[in-house]
């Protein structure tokens, strides 16, 4: 069936639903954008989930873009749903959205990715992003062990997340003193030298790095910042490297890139997500770990609270996360590092 027609199709079924006063949606879920696999993942998760729910729900993706979120959110609101989980594609343009389905008293539960700068965020179900920059961190420091002036290269996720900021953070903690005693020369970013004495950044210290050194989440503009850095870097500067990179599609980007420079005689490169691809990376030996998220964890949490809301439940939470306006209160999932030796045990048994 063409497109245009599915669309018409189910713009009149939306109709019928809402003039004749049909079934009300419980719960609608928003997600960014199928060209991460991460949330290719979350989606398959929901619908094994949501195989044998009595609550009616649907998933809808923003594609990438902060209008059609919004057109989502709309869409799922006169489909009369009582509760919203949404992933922002841009933190801080989602509270215009969020706001609009609160105002209809729907229960707002931000998944993955914490709502900026909004009072209207009731909950944030989330895995710790401090831990994941961490981890990645402390598998450059452990590969490094007691040797000087190791390269490192630098890369962040889109600074239109929110999370980008905690991975940064994460990592920050534990490279900065590596990077102060003089184990890591940073080669990619003027600021991080800057601030390599600072042991905490202030959010808008983090963007001044973070702006040299962001892939937007992006595979294509991890490319051509690796490449405009190893035309930037010396010999030198190359040889064994050390590569923060903040996920696992970029990851992949950015290894195959190094890889393909003279200089580049080995590289330790971080990840996230164990996305499929990247797991045969690693086996093979071309990325170095990953940071394994069990979404079933979290998709599990995020439906586990929507049914709380539904039928009235005390919601149960683990801490609060700051939004800039409010405590927002939130429930937390642990992540663990993969690298070639417990990919079997972690990923396969798992
Ligand atoms: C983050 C998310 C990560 C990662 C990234 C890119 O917000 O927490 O798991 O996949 O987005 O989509």
């Amino acid at each position: 069936m063409k497109k245009i027609t599915v669309l018409v199709l189910s713009f009149i079924f939306v109709l019928t639903l809402s003039a004749c006063g049909g079934e009300d949606l419980d719960i609608g879920i928003v997600l960014p954008t199928r060209d991460e696999p991460r949330w290719v993942q979350d989606e398959e998760r929901f619908e094994d989930l949501l195989a044998d729910t009595d609550y009616s729900v649907e998933i809808l993706f923003s594609d990438g873009d902060t209008s059609t979120e919004r057109e989502n959110v709309e869409t799922l609101i006169s489909q009369g749903i009582d509760v919203l989980i949404i992933t922002a594609q841009d933190g801080g343009a989602a509270g215009a959205a969020v706001e609009m389905a609160k105002d209809e008293g729907i229960t707002v539960i931000a998944y993955d990715r914490l709502i900026t700068d909004t009072e209207a965020v009731d909950y944030y179900v989330t895995f710790d992003s401090i831990q994941v920059g961490e981890a990645q961190a402390q598998y450059l420091v452990d590969q490094a062990g007691d040797t000087e002036g190791n390269p490192l290269y630098l890369y962040a996720g889109g600074t239109f997340d929110n999370n980008a900021f905690l991975f940064f953070e994460g990592a920050w903690n534990i490279l900065q003193p590596k990077i102060a005693d003089g184990t890591f020369d940073v080669i990619n970013s003027s600021e991080a030298v800057a601030l390599s004495d600072t042991a905490e950044l202030t959010r808008s210290e983090m963007s001044d790095i973070m702006g040299q050194i962001d892939t937007e989440w992006d595979f294509e503009q991890a490319i051509t910042l690796a490449e405009s850095d190893l035309t930037s870097a010396s010999a030198a500067e190359k040889g064994e490297v050390f590569i923060l990179a903040p996920n696992d599609g970029t990851a992949r980007s950015i290894a195959d890139t190094f890889a393909d420079d003279d200089d580049v005689t080995e590289y330790h490169i971080t990840g996230q997500d164990a996305e499929s691809e990247s797991i045969q990376y690693i086996i093979d030996g071309q990325q170095s770990m990953t940071v394994f998220k069990d979404v079933r964890i979290l998709v599990e949490d995020a439906y586990n609270m929507a049914i709380d809301v539904l039928e009235d439940n005390e919601i149960e939470t683990t801490g609060t996360y700051d939004n800039g306006e409010i405590d927002v209160p939130s429930k937390q999932t642990e992540v663990i590092t993969v690298t070639q030796d417990n990919v079997i045990e972690e990923i396969f048994d798992s």
